[in-house]
């Protein structure tokens, strides 16, 4: 149905067709929404762009396409929030003709829009204008001038006065200085639970008693860093000819590998498409949800868990990445073209970070029968963006390698969240400075994982290492084997990582095969953490029920794209996962989607405060009879003296790098 005034659409100037259509919205695209939404009756001074995005075309039209079908619908998703109504609607607008495809109103019952960073600027004027919020920082000897709020998801508790209302809670943290980082200084024991729309605050959570952490936080005060560590000689990386792969408008190849990159204001970067060796992998691979529940039942702190994702949207929040500070080497960026508040087009520039990286051997072997020796270097391709949302930093890293590995690695770096440690062995923070706590709590990703492997026919299969009793067959007991079981349905797809039995997740064709007859395959191998942790009666575990288990498997469908459902921000719970898998649709030779959980569960260390050391958390891709053989035995020798053919007795040979006097060309391929 298209709802829009025929008189309004006529006036529309189709911007440019894009050279792909899953090419990310151009700021021509951007500026053709805005000029179809600011004609809207409903839209009016205080309306706001929440989310404009590609509403992305069916995979199956995509796939059509690229058999000669006609090119798919070009359309934009968009979320607009009226910030003194707070109608919130979700909108499809066409792109070629300018019509509101589908428009659907929130009624506040099943979630909201994400937060505006408009939201949060109001917050501080709010609180500062409310008589009990002075009242109770005058209580602690400080004045709204002392104090920076941090503005917060709500999540959803069932709190009267709550219901359909956009709730933010806010915390204050004393900053001394306009160069003092406040996280060193929580006003632990007040929070204020805040209607942005109605300028209210509607509820202070007021616990006496604590004292503010007087440490200092100033990781970036060169007294506190100390005197600089001596002796560290430069690192150059060069690439004398240039970087291996070639980025031609978001279409990228190199090696084997090709596909195409996007960029989302919501899940940040997304891969499309790829293949190796020309034959299809993964359709799509985004991180579709996190989130980041904290262990402190604290009245003021039992309802802290923040959905980046699909709360924060932490696409926006992308870094513009600096060479030779971010990203080393030969190095590709990639702007990001997102939407403002306004509608606006926004360029965060060098938003992704391209480049490739030596990575150690290939393959290698010397022979003690035949005199071969011989070694390869692995390389890899590193596609990233980094994002800060509010304390913490981080970067997704996706590495695509020579012999068709694909990794995810999520980087976490930036400033815990303090509270006051409350003493006596707390069991839910760490004390990381005198009287600085750091509550327990987890990051849990949600990669999606739309897989094509050999074509959209697969199956997911699980495959645990299991021990054989002694028997007649296995009279001595040595016996282990893998025992291979299909996921056979939605409703029996949520699977748990289980590293005493090595579980790994096969996705299979289950059309293909090797010339052996085994399904040609990836496999996904999970790193085994703790899923979430909280309660299963808990509010959290309903939100993010993703994060219950570290898989569930989806039949494709074009609606379920956000791990924890579209309008994350205090939704109930029920949404996304275990809505996707409600109808139970078998999963056995369909178009599959799976959905990772991987991530860390942080007690936080001493060596964390005032800025952490970069964790990390990941998971791995691999072929898995996916090829006859090695696929990388034609990855040509390091040149220089390590090159094949000399037979060379490698001990002879000797390691005197000092005495060969070579410069610089043996170092690379050490051997
Ligand atoms: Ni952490």
């Amino acid at each position: 149905m298209t709802i829009t005034d025929p008189t309004v659409v006529a006036a529309f100037a189709a911007p440019p067709a894009p050279s792909h259509p899953l090419a990310s919205l151009s700021a021509a695209e951007i500026d053709a929404v805005r000029a179809v939404v600011l004609a809207l009756p409903t839209t009016t001074e205080r309306t706001r762009f929440a989310y404009v995005g590609l509403e992305e075309p069916h995979k199956g039209e995509i796939l059509a396409w690229e058999q000669g079908a006609a090119v798919p619908e070009r359309a934009a998703r968009v979320q607009l929030l009226d910030m003194t109504t707070t109608r919130s609607s979700d909108l499809i607008v066409s792109l070629r003709t300018g019509a509101v495809l589908r428009e659907t109103v929130l009624d506040g019952t099943a979630g909201q829009l994400p937060i505006l960073d408009a939201e949060f600027e109001e917050v501080g004027v709010i609180a500062n204008e409310d008589e009990a919020w002075v009242a109770a920082l005058a209580a602690r000897g400080l004045s709204v001038d002392d104090v920076v709020l941090v503005p917060l998801s709500a999540g959803s508790y069932g709190l009267p006065g709550e219901e359909g209302r956009r709730i933010l809670r806010t915390f204050a943290f004393r900053q001394d200085h306009p160069k003092d980082h406040p996280w060193a200084h929580p006003v632990d024991g007040l929070t204020a639970y805040i209607d942005v729309a109605a300028r209210a605050v509607i509820d202070i959570v007021d616990t006496p008693g604590f004292m503010v952490p007087e440490t200092s936080g100033n990781f970036d005060d060169p007294e506190l860093q100390g005197a600089p560590l001596e002796g560290l000689k430069p690192i150059v990386i060069t690439q004398p000819e240039g970087s291996s792969f070639t980025v031609d408008d978001e279409h990228v190849v190199w090696g084997d590998w090709d596909l195409r990159i996007g960029f989302d204001t919501r899940e940040g970067l997304i891969l499309r498409q790829l293949t190796f060796k020309d034959r299809p992998v993964m359709y799509r691979g985004s991180i579709s949800e996190m989130v980041v529940p904290y262990a402190d039942p604290a009245p003021n702190r039992f309802w802290q868990n923040y959905f980046d994702t699909g709360e924060y949207l932490f696409g926006r929040y992308t870094n513009e990445l600096e060479l030779g500070c971010d990203c080393v080497g030969d190095i590709t960026y990639v702007d990001a073209v997102l939407a403002d508040e306004l509608g606006a087009p926004r360029t965060v520039r060098n938003g992704v970070c391209m480049h490739e990286e030596d990575f150690g051997s290939l393959w290698k072997h010397t022979d003690i029968f035949t005199g071969s020796s011989e070694v390869r270097r692995q390389r890899r391709l590193v596609i990233s963006f980094f994002t800060t949302v509010g304390n913490y930093d981080y970067g997704f890293f996706w590495y695509l390698y020579l012999d068709g590995t694909i990794e995810c690695e999520a980087k976490l770096t930036g400033i815990l969240f303090t509270s006051a440690y409350p003493g006596e062995d707390y069991p839910f923070a760490s004390q990381v400075a005198p009287g600085l706590g750091a509550p327990y709590h987890q990051h849990l990703f949600s990669a999606r994982l739309d897989m094509t492997v050999d074509g959209v026919a697969n199956v997911v299969n699980e495959i645990d290492a299991v021990r054989v009793p002694v028997s007649a067959t296995n009279p001595a007991g040595n016996a282990f084997t893998k025992q291979v079981t299909p996921i056979t349905s939605e409703l029996v797809s949520g699977r748990v990582a289980d590293g005493a039995r090595n579980r790994v997740w096969q996705i299979a064709s289950t059309e293909q095969t090797t010339s052996l007859g085994q399904p040609t395959s990836y496999v996904l191998f999970p790193t085994e953490t703790p899923v979430l942790l909280a309660d299963d009666d808990s509010s959290i575990a309903s939100r993010a029920a993703f994060a219950t288990k570290n898989l569930f498997v989806t039949k494709y469908d074009p609606d379920e794209r956000y791990a924890a459902g579209d309008f994350v921000n205090q939704h109930p719970g029920g949404a996304g996962i275990p809505a996707f898998i409600a109808g139970d649709e078998p999963l056995v030779g369909e178009d599959l989607v799976l959905w990772h959980t991987f991530g860390l569960t942080h007690f936080p260390r001493n060596e964390d405060w005032p800025v952490m050391p970069m964790d990390y958390a990941k998971f791995t891709l691999k072929p898995y009879n996916f090829f006859e053989r090695n696929p990388v035995l034609n990855v040509p020798a390091p040149a220089g003296h390590c090159a094949p053919a000399s037979g060379h007795d490698h001990s002879a040979h000797g390691h005197d790098h000092s005495a060969q006097g070579h410069a610089g060309d043996g170092h690379a391929c050490h051997c």
